[in-house]
């Protein structure tokens, strides 16, 4: 590698940071509908960003939100490498932001807003790593998928895909979207878990009523509902209950679960990071394996009855879970859904089931030449050697992407846990950044010398 890309990389500073300005203060939400004019603003402007250093670029529509492709052609007969980020950011109406959200704040080195880290700040670094590979005249095609409905599930990405695909041919694609262990403690990750979130609703009238003139005849939806899910999984535990949910479980391989100790896993820096203050049972080989390869049954909220100030005796007549379960490989979403519809049915046929759309686990490679092409990127840039472990969250478009561009994929993550996915205060820092930079630059190097 050139001594000059610390240069390259120095001068870049200003650049990426202004960029990386912008586009955190387009709040480009998926979940909220009064945001799609944002989510098309940040396509316009991550095509034009595009365009203005030199590649093709296009937003391409869908049924919901567009994706915008970019292209560095630099010859043909070359190898091509395609990058993967979203662009679309959570909501952040978390009450603990210590400032606003969507106005990028600079303190040192890091980088605050929401998007910052999870992905606007590592789809601008694989950029920059990109652009700085194809002024070198490294011979490799780059080029780049945006996504912009990957925290809703990407529920159009597959139409995207199979329109798009022939113009996409890759012989490899990265996903800059994972993160580390710790700082100081890279990660490449080769494996993901699927989600399958499912509603239960609980009718039991068509309005409030007076527990002193009903209590001990009406049927509760709130309580039924919380005995039901305590009857799914133990919650001390995490255990799920339901027969049969376990029984496609890819076993952790001896060598899965070395890496994962070797990656340097913390019980305390985990807990640190999250700012969790207390967590379920285990030591560092017992939750990196529940993190990151066994599934789990989650609630994420219930709403029904009174929460308002002083006393009301009301019944309510309609409460709500949200739930969802993480899978693992190589549970299918559709088989594990209908275990759970039928457990259900049999503990509590009054409530209703309702599946929304899922993500089917994903489980590659964590060996080969990609796997060493990533390993001494990483090494390079940061000097550390990355552990290989698996990811506990789910990224919709990678399972589509391996479906119709039937390329290897890789995981070049530079988010950090205490950069904060979806929490308040969300942030990136340039240490991560410039590695970052580095990184994608000896990656796009290596993979430019791979034979086709
Ligand atoms: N970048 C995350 C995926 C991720 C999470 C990777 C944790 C590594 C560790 C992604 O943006 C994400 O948040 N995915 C959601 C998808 C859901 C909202 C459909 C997830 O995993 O919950
Ligand atoms: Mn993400
Ligand atoms: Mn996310």
């Amino acid at each position: 590698m050139k001594p000059d890309i610390d240069r390259y990389i120095q001068a870049a500073q200003p650049e990426y940071e202004a960029k990386l300005k912008e586009w955190v203060e387009i709040p480009t939400i998926s979940a909220e509908p009064e945001h799609k004019p944002d989510i098309e603003r940040g396509a316009a402007a991550a095509v034009q960003y595009l365009r203005s250093l030199g590649a093709e670029a296009e937003a391409v529509s869908t049924p919901g939100n567009p994706v915008v492709i970019g292209k560095f052609i630099t010859g043909s007969n070359r190898p091509t490498v395609t990058i993967y980020n979203h662009l679309d950011v959570q909501p952040a109406n978390e009450p603990q932001w210590k400032r606003e959200p969507f106005v990028f704040f600079k303190e040192g080195n890091r980088y605050i807003g929401r998007g910052s880290t999870d992905d606007k700040g590592p789809a601008l670094t694989a950029l920059f790593g990109a652009r700085y590979a194809v002024e070198q005249g490294t011979p490799v095609n780059i080029q780049f998928i945006w996504e912009f409905e990957e925290e809703i599930g990407s529920p159009n990405f597959e139409h995207f895909m199979k329109a798009k695909a022939g113009d996409l041919a890759t012989d490899s694609v990265a996903v800059s979207d994972t993160i580390w262990i710790a700082r100081g403690k890279p990660a490449v990750a080769y494996g993901l878990r699927g989600l399958a979130p499912v509603r239960l609703v609980l009718e039991t009238g068509t309005k409030d009523v007076h527990s002193g003139v009903t209590g001990g005849a009406a049927r509760n939806p709130i309580t039924e509902l919380c005995q039901l899910i305590a009857e799914c999984y133990d919650v001390r535990k995490g255990q799920v209950r339901i027969p049969g949910f376990h029984d496609d479980v890819a076993k952790l391989s001896k060598a899965e679960m070395a890496n994962f100790l070797a990656s340097g896993f913390s019980v305390k820096q985990f807990k640190q990071a999250h700012e969790l203050k207390k967590i379920r049972e285990g030591d560092a080989a017992d939750l990196a394996a529940r993190l990151w390869a066994r599934p789990t049954f989650e609630v994420h909220g219930i709403v029904g009855g009174y929460t308002g100030p002083g006393v009301k005796t009301a019944i309510p007549y309609r409460a709500e879970a949200k739930i969802s379960m993480r899978l693992v490989p190589n549970q299918r979403a559709d088989k594990v859904l209908k275990l759970v519809r039928n457990f259900i049915k049999e503990k509590n046929p009054d409530v209703q089931f309702l599946p929304e759309s899922y993500l089917s686990p994903y489980l590659g490679p964590h060996t080969g030449r990609f796997a060493d092409a990533a390993r001494d990127a990483v090494r390079t840039a940061f000097g550390k050697q990355p552990a290989f472990v698996r990811e506990g969250g789910s990224i919709g478009a990678v399972v589509t992407m391996e479906k119709y561009l039937k390329a290897p994929i890789v995981f070049l993550g530079l988010s950090l846990p205490e950069h904060g996915y979806h929490a308040p205060n969300e942030n990136f820092d340039w240490e991560q950044a410039s590695g970052g930079m580095k990184m994608f630059a000896r990656y796009f190097e290596t993979l430019s010398r791979l034979p086709l």
